[in-house]
């Protein structure tokens, strides 16, 4: 029975490692950088509600879609739906779906990695202490000066690259696993230090402030982005969180496992956010908007506030940790996938999957200078193009990459899993796979996974394509 079947790639010592390597996956720049600033830019507390009401209603459905699926069928997304399909008497293209994940993964990889390279860069500026008494114009023009200069770019890059395949070249266990247990906690403790910091700022409360006050008009245009964030911070809809169930030991609770990784996800959210207000506004500063308020902004107050080099350096070496235990769950689906096809070794697959991801790369890295006028998606009065070199409207590579995935890539790609967990996947088959302790709640569970889940990621996917 395939119920005592074991991922080739191997497996996980405790769902606790499981824990962390989802919990690696989520945590990364879009709670750091982003979480923060989208709070604040759409009302602080109802984002906040709207949010956390996105993670529990579709975020974790999907999330538990992915994983249950992921240990039923103990291989690559690709495969593991390709077997599950042939089982349920289903047609095998639904292996597509995690075929667009896959590619979408590697996609995000690309730009993810640049912008990683920008917190090495900022890791070393902050040491050297380039940002001591700075002000916003040359903080402006010093982030200007990283962005413009492609060869520091490139070379960020790759060593951002490099690092995240050296992990993934060694193994499920001897890489992952072994990474993970140093890295997640070393995560936790440099943000509740940060945390401290904040504290002894004497603006804290300005900073709770900033993030919870409840602006009720803000609503509205906040639902959709809410949402949209609900997905990319929880690494769901591309695999990711598949391919890291297929490691997940057989006698490991579902339900509160997801939960768990939910939880961690939406606590480091906010202690960022409650972490940085309050360094802001300790400089005298205004939270501006974008990715203003990490590299440009943030320097500012650091090298203004006593300390600041010392806890700058602390937070960028963070954003660059959460950065790299994405960035590993992006290449896993792809070489396990690859790995599984091709028979090759592991180590030879990463590289050339690393190869793909850092080639396409050069694009986002290209896109900041020396074809910062190429532009994709343009609409202009003589119609619809897909790429014109222009220097009005339409999108720059790098940002065409970021709508791709996050707007469209994702949201299918959860759309599907969510589905096939619930439609295709037999109803029995899912029960027992996810063994609730409580199984009074089976139907409340199946309803939110058959029903709630894919309605509510329709209505974003749908509204957000005819914006
Ligand atoms: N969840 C990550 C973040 O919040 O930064 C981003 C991400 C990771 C998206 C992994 C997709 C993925 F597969
Ligand atoms: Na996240």
């Amino acid at each position: 029975m395939t119920n005592e079947k074991v991922s080739i790639h191997g497996i996980w010592a405790s769902r606790w490692v499981f824990i962390l390597a989802a919990t690696g996956s989520a945590v990364g720049l879009g709670n750091i950088w982003k979480f923060p600033y989208m709070a604040g830019a759409y009302g602080g507390g109802a984002f906040v509600l709207v949010y956390l009401c996105c993670i529990a209603l579709i975020g974790l459905p999907v999330m538990l879609a992915e994983t249950l699926l992921g240990r039923r069928g103990r291989q690559s997304p690709v495969n593991t739906l390709r077997s599950l399909a042939r089982q349920s008497g289903a047609s095998e293209r639904w292996s597509w779906a995690a075929m667009m994940g896959m590619l979408a993964a590697l996609l995000i990889l690309s730009f993810y990695s640049v912008v990683a390279g920008w917190a090495l860069d900022y890791i070393l500026a902050m040491a050297r202490g380039d940002f001591n008494g700075i002000d916003g114009a040359g903080a402006g023009a010093r982030f200007d000066a990283l962005t413009a200069d492609p060869l520091r770019l490139t070379l960020w890059h790759t060593l951002f690259m490099l690092l995240t395949a050296f992990i993934i070249g060694r193994g499920v266990v001897a890489g992952l696993e072994r990474s993970l247990r140093i890295l997640m906690p070393l995560l936790f403790v440099l943000l509740v230090v940060l945390l401290g910091y904040s504290l002894t700022t004497g603006h804290f409360m300005e900073g709770v402030r900033f993030l919870f006050h409840f602006d009720l008009a803000k609503v509205p245009e906040g639902i959709l982005a809410a949402m949209g964030h609900a997905f990319f911070t929880l690494s769901v809809g591309v695999g990711s969180i598949m391919v890291f169930g297929a490691y997940m030991p057989r006698k490991a609770s579902l339900g509160s496992t997801i939960i768990t990784v939910g939880l961690l996800d939406t606590v480091v959210a906010l202690t960022a956010g409650m972490a940085l207000f309050p360094v802001v506004f300790a400089a005298g500063l205004e939270p501006s908007a974008g990715p203003g308020l990490m590299f440009v902004t943030l320097p500012i107050a650091f090298g203004t506030i006593s300390m600041g080099v010392l806890f700058g350096v602390v937070f960028f070496v963070l954003v660059a940790i959460a950065a790299w235990s994405s960035a590993i769950s992006m290449l896993e689906p792809a070489v396990a996938y690859w790995v599984e096809r091709s028979g090759k070794s592991r180590p030879a697959v990463t590289a050339l999957m690393a190869v793909f991801c850092w080639v396409v790369g050069l694009g986002t890295v290209f896109s900041f200078n020396l074809l910062a006028d190429a532009r994709f998606f343009v609409t202009n009065t003589d119609g619809w193009h897909f790429f014109l070199w222009t220097s009005e409207g339409g999108k720059t590579f790098f940002e065409s990459i970021d709508y791709l995935t996050s707007r469209i890539f994702l949201p299918l790609g959860g759309l599907l899993f969510v589905i096939f967990a619930g439609w295709v996947l037999d109803r029995e088959v899912f029960r027992g796979e996810l063994a609730l302790k409580h199984p009074r709640l089976f139907p409340v569970v199946y309803w939110l996974l058959r029903y709630l889940a894919p309605a509510g990621i329709l209505i974003i996917f749908i509204t957000e394509l005819s914006k």
